[in-house]
C-alpha cells in the first residue's frame, strides 16, 4: 500500500546556493554570538518589588504569584540582604495593609509609622547603600481599593493629590531614595517635587509611573496587597486605555516638565513599542515594570512543565533592554541575578 511505501530521500548534497550574504555565520556558535550581541541585561538593571505585611517571621505564600511571599518586616530585611549580596541596586516596597486599618480616605498612607515607612527605616538601617523605591498612591490603603480620593463615585484628582504629597514626605522622611508616583493623577509630579524640596529633600529621586495603563494584568498585585477583593469597578478614568500610544508620550513629556527623573512604562510585555517611543522621543532614563500579572503566566507555565521557565524570564527580561529601557521592576529580580552570577 501507498502509505507504507517508504519515499526516497531527497539528495542532502544539494549544489550550494549562490549567497554572498548568509547571516546565520554570525551565528554558528555562542562565542561568535556573544560577540554581536546588541543588548545585555545585567543586574544594574533590575529592581525587586517587595510585599511588606505586619508580623514577625512570616513569610506567606501568594497563591496568584508562586514563587512570591508577603513579608513581616524582618523577613523583608533578609530579602534586602539578598539583594545587597546579589548585587541588585534597589527594592521597591509594597504594603499588605490589615483591613481595620483601611478607610475611605486611605489615611494609613501618611501615616508615619506605617508598614512601608516602617520597612524602608529597617532596611536603611542595615543596608545603606541599597537603594529603596517607595509608590505613592492610595490603593494599599483605602476600603474601597481605588488610587484616590472617592466622591460620588468619582475620584478626586486635586484632593487626591494633597494626600499623595503628605504620603510621599512621610516615606521621604524614612529614608526612601525614590518616590515613585502610580496613581495617575493629573499635576502629582510637580506637587510631589515642590513640597520634596520645600521640606530639604532635594536628592530624593522621583520615579514617575508616567505611562500607566489600565490593565488585567494586575490582578495578582492586587491579591498581594489584599485589594483585589474591595476593588469597586475600575480605574480606567485615571489609568491609560491600552489602544493609546501618542497619549503615553504626552503623560511623559509633562512628568517630565514637572521634574520627574526617571520615568516608567507599565506594564511591560504586551508595551514594548511604548517603551521604545517613549526612550526614543525623550532620551530619559526609562524603566518597564514587568508587572504581577506577567510573572504570574510565566510562573504558572513554568509550574506546569509547559515552557522552561528560566529561559523565558531572561528572554522578557532581554527583550525590555531590546526595547530601550534602562532598568526593570519584576518579581523575577532575583533568580535573574543568580543566574547572571552564574554566569559570570
Ligand atoms: C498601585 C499599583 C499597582 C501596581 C503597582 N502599583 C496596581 C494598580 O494600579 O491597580 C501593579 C503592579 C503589579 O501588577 O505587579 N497603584
Amino acid at each position: 500500500e501507498m502509505r507504507d511505501t517508504p519515499r526516497p530521500k531527497p539528495a542532502l548534497a544539494a549544489s550550494p546556493l549562490d549567497l554572498t550574504i548568509r547571516p546565520r555565520r554570525n551565528r554558528k556558535a555562542e562565542w561568535a554570538r556573544r560577540l554581536v550581541r546588541e543588548n545585555v541585561l545585567t543586574t544594574d538593571d533590575l529592581i525587586w518589588p517587595l510585599f511588606v505585611v505586619d508580623g514577625h517571621n512570616q513569610r506567606t505564600a501568594i497563591t496568584s504569584m508562586p514563587g512570591v511571599d508577603r513579608l513581616s518586616v524582618d523577613q523583608a530585611v533578609r530579602d534586602a540582604e539578598r539583594a545587597a549580596k546579589l548585587n541588585i541596586p534597589c527594592l521597591a516596597l509594597f504594603p499588605y495593609t490589615e483591613a481595620s486599618l483601611r478607610d475611605e480616605h486611605g489615611s494609613e498612607a501618611v501615616n508615619p509609622d506605617n508598614l512601608v515607612c516602617k520597612s524602608v527605616r529597617a532596611i536603611k538601617k542595615e543596608f545603606p547603600d541599597l537603594g529603596v523605591l517607595c509608590d505613592v498612591a492610595l490603593d494599599p490603603f483605602t476600603s474601597h481599593g481605588h488610587d484616590g480620593l472617592i466622591e460620588d463615585g468619582r475620584i478626586l484628582n486635586d484632593e487626591t493629590v494633597a494626600v499623595l504629597v503628605r504620603q510621599a514626605l512621610v516615606q521621604a522622611e524614612a529614608g526612601c531614595d525614590i518616590i515613585a508616583p502610580s496613581d495617575m493623577m493629573d499635576g502629582r509630579v510637580g506637587a510631589i517635587r515642590e513640597a520634596l524640596d520645600a521640606a530639604g529633600f532635594l536628592d530624593v529621586q522621583i520615579m514617575a509611573y508616567a505611562a500607566k495603563y489600565a490593565s488585567a494584568f494586575y490582578g495578582p498585585f492586587r491579591d498581594a496587597i489584599g485589594s483585589a477583593k474591595t476593588l469597586t469597578g475600575d480605574k480606567r478614568t485615571y489609568q491609560m486605555d491600552s489602544a493609546n500610544s501618542d497619549e503615553a508620550l504626552r503623560e511623559v513629556e509633562l512628568d517630565i516638565a514637572e521634574g520627574a527623573d526617571m520615568v516608567m512604562v507599565k506594564p511591560g510585555m504586551p508595551y514594548l513599542d511604548i517603551v521604545r517611543r517613549v526612550k526614543d522621543a525623550f532620551a530619559m532614563p526609562t524603566f518597564v515594570y514587568q508587572v504581577s500579572g506577567e510573572y504570574a503566566m510565566i510562573a504558572a507555565a513554568a509550574g506546569n512543565g509547559w515552557i522552561d521557565g528560566e529561559r523565558a524570564m531572561m528572554e522578557s527580561l532581554v527583550a525590555f533592554k531590546r526595547a530601550g529601557a534602562d532598568g526593570i521592576l519584576t518579581y523575577f529580580a532575583p533568580q535573574a541575578a543568580e543566574k547572571l552570577r552564574n554566569q559570570g
